[in-house]
């Protein structure tokens, strides 16, 4: 066996509501790292080593569990069964209709209130040809977060030796329901409270028009000769800024993307520490939120010593396109009774 191994561990994060939260961490051999707790199958950290000879997080997080609840933004969670916003909470299964429960205002978003993020998962250290890999299991029961079925899911984690990190989740239901989870990693791979300076390329010639509530219609908006425009590369706090005069004072957008060859969609990079990851997805969908909510209080990330700052990370989350709230069209993240499914997103690192 080669010394080349990826290794994991387990150890106590900390106590949330009476339960144990459990860290689980990945080492490969070039001293990156990466780690996932417990609650919410939340990613923690992903270091990497930087030119001072410590190490770089580059990823937000908090030192407590507590501290995800604080606020509204999904701190790098797990999220599922369905990323992005259900209209009403209106689903459609098999022509037939569900009332999910409903967590913004009449919009059902990232699962609901009882969605992957909010539940405890099983967490071990497995293998996979060879290396360690973090499993994090959680049977998601109807009568818990409303959708239809009981849902095993399974989402593992693994770390090359060329330093991708892959994140696949899977699922089987016992009744046809929607699956459609996503990660909502917030990078920024600098040394700065804000990610104005990254530099941000999208496979994205076209972005969904929203509603006020943020719910997709049938419109699109084509990015030619828009701050929307990521095709090549471009300074991602220009783009932010020519969206002062919108609500957003940023960008909170779904883009219908176009995996390239290696189905990479989206590229980030920071000049200043020459970090940069790719992410590959082959699903035709991300949404791309710039923080630009973020205040000073209940964001006491680690990163900026216990107060947020608008724009501190960048969440870039893959995901199936949604079609436009009216047309209650569900049928492409539908997943038959006892079908087992899986999606995979990678973060190809370089640094
Ligand atoms: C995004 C969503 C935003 C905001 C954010 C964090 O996916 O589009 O509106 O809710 O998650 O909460």
């Amino acid at each position: 066996m080669s010394n080349n191994q990826t290794v994991g561990t387990i150890d106590k994060f900390d106590d949330y509501q009476g339960h144990q939260i459990d860290k689980l961490t990945l080492s490969n051999a070039n001293n990156v790292s990466i780690s996932v707790i417990t609650l919410g199958s939340t990613l923690y950290e992903l270091n990497v080593p930087d030119k001072e000879g410590g190490v770089r997080n580059l990823v937000l997080n908090f030192e407590h569990s507590q501290d995800y609840f604080e606020n509204p933004f999904y701190i790098c969670m797990g999220i599922g069964r369905v990323g992005g916003r259900i209209a009403d909470g209106q689903l459609v299964v098999d022509g037939k209709q569900t009332q999910l429960p409903q967590n913004e205002g009449t919009t059902t978003l990232h699962g609901g209130p009882d969605g992957f993020n909010t539940q405890i998962w099983q967490g071990e250290i497995g293998k996979q040809d060879g290396n360690d890999v973090i499993i994090m299991h959680h049977l998601q029961k109807s009568e818990d977060d409303g959708l239809p079925g009981d849902m095993d899911a399974t989402i593992t984690y693994s770390l090359s030796d060329d330093n991708v990190v892959s994140m696949n989740f899977s699922a089987k239901s016992s009744e046809d329901t929607v699956f459609n989870p996503t990660q909502h990693t917030y990078f920024n791979l600098g040394k700065t409270s804000d990610i104005m300076s990254h530099q941000l390329k999208l496979n994205a010639i076209q972005a969904l028009k929203l509603d006020d509530k943020k719910i997709p219609t049938k419109d699109r908006i084509d990015v030619e000769g828009t701050p929307y425009d990521f095709r090549k590369s471009k300074s991602l706090g220009d783009a932010i800024n020519a969206m002062s005069n919108t609500k957003e004072k940023g960008f909170d957008d779904v883009f219908a993307v176009h995996p390239d060859a290696h189905n990479i969609i989206a590229e980030l990079k920071d000049p200043d520490t020459n970090c940069s990851v790719a992410i590959e997805s082959s699903r035709s969908g991300m949404i791309l939120f710039t923080a630009n909510s973020f205040t000073k209080d209940h964001m006491n990330f680690v990163r900026t010593n216990g107060v947020g700052h608008p724009h501190e990370g960048v969440a870039m989350e893959p995901m199936i396109l949604p079609k436009p709230g009216q047309e209650k069209d569900f049928s492409e993240m539908t997943i038959k009774k006892d079908q087992s499914v899986s999606y995979a997103i990678k973060y190809h690192l370089s640094f």
